[in-house]
């Protein structure tokens, strides 16, 4: 919402459908956990990569969710993409890919986007605030990757 304020102001009037596409477009752009790691359990190959047992293995959450094969203008913020999108298994991993029956999909994804929605409504229909200057940077090498000074407000009024 501070880093893209044009976006921002839409969800005041854009409704639930808008709401709804800023919030995957939030999980789409920034480096939610960007990767996840596995050790490989025993010699296999896939495409032509030979795998072998013991290997640390990184899946690249962050430009998996960035591929130009999958997303056009993978740079830009733009929760319009969500609009007629269709979802595959494997196009969009923030919280990891396949499916949460058989597989490792995160198992919180619909808690995770309710929490989102809840605190982006409280954000937008309860409270105004200011942004003080603060460092907003953050290191891919976290997991979570969150901004180094965290994300500080304040003269907080409630509405
Ligand atoms: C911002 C919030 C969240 C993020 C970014 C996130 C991310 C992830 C990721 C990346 C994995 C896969 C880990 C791996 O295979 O290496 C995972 C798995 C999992 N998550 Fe989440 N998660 C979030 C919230 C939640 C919540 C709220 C719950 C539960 C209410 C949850 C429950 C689980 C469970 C049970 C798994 C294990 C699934 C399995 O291995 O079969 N997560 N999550």
């Amino acid at each position: 919402m501070h880093q893209f304020p044009e976006a921002a102001k839409q969800l005041q009037n854009g409704g639930n459908q808008y709401i709804e596409m800023f919030l995957q477009e939030t999980r789409r752009y920034y480096p939610f956990f960007p990767f996840a790691v596995a050790r490989v359990q025993k010699d296999f190959e896939y495409e032509g990569f030979k795998l072998k047992k013991g290997t640390l293995t990184l899946l690249d959450l962050y430009g998996t969710n960035r591929h130009p094969k999958d997303w056009s203008q993978p740079e830009t913020f733009l929760p319009e993409r969500f609009i007629n999108w269709k979802q595959t298994p494997f196009n969009f991993i923030p919280q990891v890919g396949s499916n949460y029956d058989f597989r490792h999909r995160c198992a919180g994804e619909f808690v995770t986007m309710s929490m989102m929605k809840a605190t982006i409504h409280y954000l937008i229909k309860y409270i105004s605030y200011d942004v003080p200057e603060q460092n907003f940077d953050f290191n891919f090498n976290d997991i979570p990757a969150v901004p180094s000074d965290g994300f500080t407000i304040n003269n907080i009024h409630y509405l």
